[in-house]
């Protein structure tokens, strides 16, 4: 019985329970929705938190070890939004089920390794039954991926192709305990992969591309933003993303451009711009070494929040990402955009990324681009998604820049 159009998957976490608030205000009438979880008791405490009263919205238990119990949850939705993470724990049950029932889905990972299991698994069968499976839907890597993706339509709009994009970061934000042990699981089995491509389909890349997007390492003074930049925390999920993104596009047919490729960097602004992007670089190398020590590891585990925990509301009001976004089109002409957002990027903005995801999947199929299959958010919600979010208050700004 397919009674249902969304359901909230690990509701009662952290981010979950952001979701449910999230739904409670900005759910379409007539959307029928549930959460869902392992706990009864915390799904109750967030469904009260979220303002709902007890008939409101049905409660739906499932632990992720329990197969059968996800069956029966997932069995009922046309989309699951998933937070419950680690989702290299909790994950591969419930997307197994959505690929079996047929069920839309919409997660928050950022676990590339698991990423890649469940493409090789999974993207083939969801492929042909035209189920979305859409990883990544929060701060990692909505605007990276849907920046890049409207940095293409611009340069296709003025009759060029995209030959690269590059994405530079600001941002003040805090971090969750869930976050913490999503990146102590990736860890534990060896580290965020190196392969620029990991998550690229066999097709691509080009000896061209493979040349030209090695991971950035090293700060530097970068002229198209005037100042200096260094390497971006998240680089190593979001530039594997947008390059599945380029390359699911281009096996469509609509390709960003000829032999595309992307990069991304923290900015930093002046004063001492050159002394914080040397400083940034070795505190991100030093985090890196220190998570790949196993002692140093656990040492961490216990100094930083818990599951189940995250910054203050107050802490979370004051936090804020901005996106400088750079386009080079083939025939050499720049593209310029902004992307920003009031609110903690890992919270507040991967909130509202991911609940308007799974209502894009919800309310939206007839305009969503492309098929099935695991995919990214450009790939499986493109211009609806970006359209969604900025009636829901995110600025993106887009303009053709020198030289037009
Ligand atoms: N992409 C982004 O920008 C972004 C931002 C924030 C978070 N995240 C990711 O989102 C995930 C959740 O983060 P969070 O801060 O919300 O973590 P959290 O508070 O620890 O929430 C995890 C959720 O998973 C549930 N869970 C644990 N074991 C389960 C099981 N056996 N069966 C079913 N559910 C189970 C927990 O249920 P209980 O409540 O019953 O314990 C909880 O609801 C993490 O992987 C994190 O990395 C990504």
């Amino acid at each position: 019985m397919r009674d249902l159009d969304v359901i909230l998957y690990g509701a009662a976490g952290f981010t979950g329970r952001q979701t449910v608030a999230y739904f409670a205000e900005h759910a379409p009438m007539g959307l029928r929705w549930a959460i869902a979880g392992r706990s009864r008791a915390r799904l109750e405490v967030a469904r009260a938190a979220a303002k709902l009263a007890p008939g409101a919205v049905e409660i739906l238990v499932a632990d992720s070890a329990d197969q059968a119990s996800v069956d029966a949850v997932v069995s009922r939705g046309r989309v699951v939004l998933s937070t419950a993470g680690p989702f290299s724990r909790h994950g591969t049950p419930v997307v197994d089920a959505c690929v079996r029932f047929g069920t839309h889905y919409a997660d928050i990972t950022g676990e590339t390794p698991w990423i890649r299991q469940m493409i090789d698994r999974y993207h083939e069968r969801a492929a042909a039954a035209g189920t979305r499976i859409v990883m990544c839907c929060g701060f990692d890597t909505v605007p990276a991926d849907i920046g890049t993706f409207l940095l293409a339509r611009r340069a296709h709009a003025m009759g060029t192709g995209l030959a690269a994009a590059r994405v530079y970061y600001q941002l003040r934000g805090g971090l969750n305990g869930g976050t913490i042990a999503s990146a102590l699981g990736t860890y534990e089995t060896g580290g965020p992969s190196a392969d620029p491509f990991l998550l690229a389909p066999e097709s691509a890349p080009s000896p061209t591309q493979r040349a030209s997007s090695r991971d950035v390492r090293e700060p530097r003074y970068d002229a198209d933003v005037g100042t200096w930049v260094g390497p971006f925390m998240m680089a190593v999920v979001n530039t594997r993303v947008v390059r599945r993104s380029a390359a699911l596009f281009a096996e469509r047919g609509t390709p960003y451009g000829r032999d595309f490729v992307y990069q991304e960097f923290q900015k930093y602004s002046p004063p001492l711009a050159q002394a914080k992007a040397i400083g940034g670089t070795m505190l991100l190398g030093l985090l890196d070494a220190s998570f790949r020590t196993p002692t140093l590891r656990n040492v961490l585990a216990q100094l930083l929040p818990k599951p189940g925990s995250g910054p203050s509301a107050e802490s979370m009001d004051r936090g804020w990402f901005r996106c400088d976004l750079v386009g080079v089109a083939e025939d050499g002409r720049r593209l310029r955009g902004t992307i920003h957002h009031r609110g903690d990027p890992g919270n507040r903005a991967t909130v509202r990324f991911v609940c308007e995801s799974a209502l894009a999947l919800a309310v939206e199929g007839e305009s969503l681009p492309g098929g099935g299959g695991v995919l990214t958010p450009a790939t499986a919600l493109g211009e609806v998604l970006a359209i969604r979010l900025k009636a829901a208050g995110l600025e993106i700004a887009m303009e053709a820049g020198r030289g037009i």
